[in-house]
């Protein structure tokens, strides 16, 4: 359902490590806005909505994250460890995030600019809009 990717790291324990993502190269969409969230308690839990059109890469530079990932059809669990771990999230999955660790960071590259009218925040809304085939594939 998510794509997940274990970014490249280039570096060492003396210099620490970089990794990235790019066009062509994990990154499936053109980034039109970044956001994170920070500041964050243990057990946080933040999400609970799905996007209509809206795609997102997201990462976990510090801490860990725990994603659950879902489709009307199954369900995913994703632990965003490492700061090479990236995850790909399409439109029309509906996502929940705990947070496993004090001041995780959570980086999301999306592919469109904020807009309130492309979320769906009722998760019955969410299963009738699958169910109307809302999201098939042309
Ligand atoms: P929200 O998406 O509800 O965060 P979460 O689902 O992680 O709890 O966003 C929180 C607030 O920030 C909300 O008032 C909308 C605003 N916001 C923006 O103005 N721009 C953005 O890019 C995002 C993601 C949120």
């Amino acid at each position: 359902m998510a794509i997940t990717f274990e970014l490249k790291k280039n570096g060492n324990d003396d210099i620490g490590f970089l990794s990235f993502f790019e066009i062509g190269n994990n990154l499936r969409f053109q980034i039109e806005r970044v956001y994170y969230v920070y500041g964050a308690k243990k057990n946080t839990k933040r999400g609970m909505h799905a996007h209509k059109e809206l795609e997102q890469i997201v990462f976990c530079p510090y801490g860990a994250i725990r994603f659950r990932l879902d489709d009307a059809n199954s369900t995913e669990e994703i632990n965003l460890d490492e700061p090479n771990k990236g995850l790909y999230i399409g439109k029309g999955i509906w996502r929940e995030m705990v947070w496993e660790e004090d001041n995780s960071v959570l980086v999301v590259a999306a592919s469109m600019l904020y807009d309130e009218k492309d979320y769906i925040r009722d998760y019955g809304m969410f299963l009738s809009l699958v169910k109307s085939g809302y999201w098939k594939k042309e």
